[in-house]
Parts: C-alpha cells; structure tokens; sequence
C-alpha cells in the first residue's frame, strides 16, 4: 500500500472532519496511540461539546493532551513578530507528513478558488448546514469565518494550566480559512521558564452545524523577550458587539462555551447581522485582530491605561485629529507630517485609536517616511 493511497483513503473520511493547528510542538502530533506516528492524525481537530472540564480541556476527551511534543520541540512566538502554524483537517495534508506532498494552500489537500465560498464553490460539496464543507471551516465564506486564537500560559507544566493563568495573547479575524495561517506575537511578551510555557490554540465557528468550542495545546516559548512583567491574570470575555465600550478590557480568558462546566459566557438571542449569538474570537467579544495589544498593555496590576510612556508623549499631542483624517493618514502615508514631533504626534494617535493593530503597519509608515522625507 502506497502512502499516496494511505492519504486518500483518509481524505475520503474528511467530510466530517473539523480543523486543528498543527505544528510539530502541539500535543499529540504523532496521534493518540503510544509508541505509533500517525501521518494521518487527526484527534485534534475533532469539536468539543457538552463535556466535562476534564475531557474539553487541552482536548483531554481522547487523551491529546497525554501526547506531549518531543523534547525541545516548542513553538517559538518571537516578540513583535509573529509565528505560522498550518490550520488543516489533518497532519496528511500539512508539510509535516510525506515532505509535504499533498499540502495545498487550503486545510483539506484541495484546491478551491480564493474567493471560495458557498457562492463559489467550484465543484465542492456544502455541509450539511450549508456551509463550506471541505475543509469543514464551519463558514460561508472568508468573511463570515469567525477567528481563531492563540493563548498562553506561563506555566510548563500543563496539568498547572488553569482559566487564571491562560491568556489569549493573539488573534486572526477570518480564519480559519488558508491553511499557512499567522498570528502576531505581542512586543511586551515576557520570557517563558526554563522548560517553556503552555499555549492553546483555540477557535468558535460562527454557525454551520453544532456550537462546538475547539481547543488544542502546543508547548511553547517567547523568544526575544525584553519584557518582564507577567501578563495579568485574565478575566472572561464578554458579549460586547452592541456596545465595544462594554467589553472585558485587558487580558481576556478564552471562551468556554456549551460545556456541560466551566463555561464563563452565555449568550442568547441575535448578532447584529440577525443570526444567532455566537460568542467568537472577533470584535463580538472584544477580541481586535493582530496581537493583544490592549491585553498586554493592561499587564500586570497597571490600573490605568496610561503608561509612564503615554504621559510624556501625550505631552506631544498637538491636536486631536478626527477619525476619518485618521483613516486617511494610515492608508495615505505620504500624508503624515515630515516634522519628527508632528510624525510621532500622529502615529501616536493612531496608536491611541487602535488602529495599528500590527507593529508591522507602524514600522511601514516609519519607512515609507524615512523614504520620502530624508
Ligand atoms: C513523532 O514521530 C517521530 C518519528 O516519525 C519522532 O521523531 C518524534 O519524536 C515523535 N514525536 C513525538 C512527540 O512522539
Ligand atoms: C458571506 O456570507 C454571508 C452569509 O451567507 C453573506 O451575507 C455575505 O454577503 C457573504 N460575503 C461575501 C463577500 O460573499
């Protein structure tokens, strides 16, 4: 038997497969049976729903979380950078089965338009709730995919991991959607211990079948730390679509959701766009996209949200600008002032408008002005 048909024939058992990070510092990488590599594996990816804290947590339902990475294996999160993993319905079709042979752009080993949706299915199947239904993304389209996150836990050991030591530190609105997916990595991100951190990969489809939770844990560590205070103990979020001044500022809990313990939201009635409440990783619950900015900055016992720093460049502020000149500055570049302090005045409120959500758009608008000015 070939490991092409190997492959094959577990694609032919993806249609109801879900999706999981993978990465060769995850928990059960190589599959859930002892002393065996699955090339195939799939254990993670499968939903979590209505169990026991013992079985949701860390995927401990079919014993994932037994299956630690190899020794020194850690999924490296640089500090103000950011880290890839593959979000997949199976290891088969990531780069770290059979070198990668049958890994496409997309999580299921297929190849599907980019504006792939249910409008646009190009010959692949629905789900059963009309949906995408290969890789089962659990969405309509990219714009309706609900975001995915990652969180950590200062902690090595994973049986110390608890709701008040893991923090999510980094999101990406519409995903899952590729396969090759990043996340940013917050500037301030303190060192890990000696043996690592734990982190979690976690995600809540909007819709399109059951209202599953999924979560799945990675040894990890933070590299290029210069930071070192200790991210705060993280509170849970809350539904906040309505009203963005309403939700849980800071650092933030993940979300445990139709659990039969331990949920910390609940929710009923409609979204905004009319579908039922589902609590996700996006700005329905106060998560922003790109790293935890404001879950890093309100580190610590910080009580305002004004560092030593903020005070003396507010110093600099010279004039309010509306929102909209705002969104104008960040997409016109060449707009901002050439004057050292009239450029850090103008930066600094767009930092204040959270509208920097990446370091790398800051570091863009540094160059572009470095270039067109000296
Ligand atoms: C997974 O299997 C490979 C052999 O293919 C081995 O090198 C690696 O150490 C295994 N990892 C774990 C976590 O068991
Ligand atoms: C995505 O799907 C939603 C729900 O079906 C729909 O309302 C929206 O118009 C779609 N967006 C695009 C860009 O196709």
């Amino acid at each position: 038997m070939t490991l092409k048909f190997l492959v094959l024939s577990s694609l032919a058992l993806l249609t109801n497969a879900h999706m999981a990070a993978f990465h060769k510092a995850m928990y059960c990488f190589n599959g859930t049976a002892s002393g065996q590599v699955n090339y195939n594996n799939d254990d993670p990816v499968s939903p979590l729903w209505m169990l026991k804290k013992s079985d949701y947590w860390f995927h401990h339902v079919n014993q994932c979380d037994d299956f630690p990475p190899a020794p020194g294996d850690f999924l490296e999160l640089p500090a103000g950078s950011s880290f890839t993993v593959e979000v997949a319905a199976n290891r088969g079709v990531t780069s770290l089965s059979f070198n990668g042979q049958f890994a496409t752009d997309w999580g299921d080993g297929g190849n599907h338009p980019n504006d792939y949706s249910v409008a646009n299915l190009a010959g692949a199947p629905l789900s059963s709730s009309g949906c995408i239904g290969n890789p089962n993304m659990h969405t309509q389209n990219q714009s309706m995919a609900a975001g995915t996150a990652f969180a950590i836990s200062y902690q090595s050991d994973i049986s110390q991991v608890t709701m008040d030591n893991l923090a999510v530190f980094t999101v990406r609105y519409n995903t899952p959607w590729k396969r090759v997916t990043s996340y940013d990595v917050p500037k301030d991100m303190p060192a890990c211990p000696a043996d690592g951190c734990t982190c979690a990969w976690v995600w809540i489809p909007n819709g399109c079948g059951e209202p599953n939770i999924y979560m799945q844990g990675f040894k990890c560590m933070v590299t290029g730390a210069t930071s070192t205070t200790p991210i705060a103990t993280p509170k849970p979020p809350v539904w906040c679509e309505e009203d963005q001044s309403t939700c849980t500022q800071g650092a933030k809990q993940i979300l445990i959701w139709n659990q039969a313990e331990g949920n910390n939201i609940a929710v009923s009635g409609f979204d905004l766009s009319g579908n039922p409440k589902s609590p996700a990783y996006n700005s329905k619950c106060g998560f922003q996209d790109g790293e935890g900015f404001h879950a890093l900055v309100a580190i610590g016992n910080v009580v305002s949200d004004t560092s030593p720093q903020e005070h003396r460049m507010t110093s600099l502020v010279h004039r309010p600008l509306p929102p909209q000149r705002l969104q104008q500055l960040l997409h016109h570049p060449h707009l901002l002032p050439p004057r050292p302090h009239q450029l850090l005045d103008r930066l600094h409120q767009l930092w204040r408008h959270r509208l920097l959500h990446h370091p790398h758009h800051l570091l863009h608008h540094l160059l572009h002005h470095l270039l067109h000015h000296t």
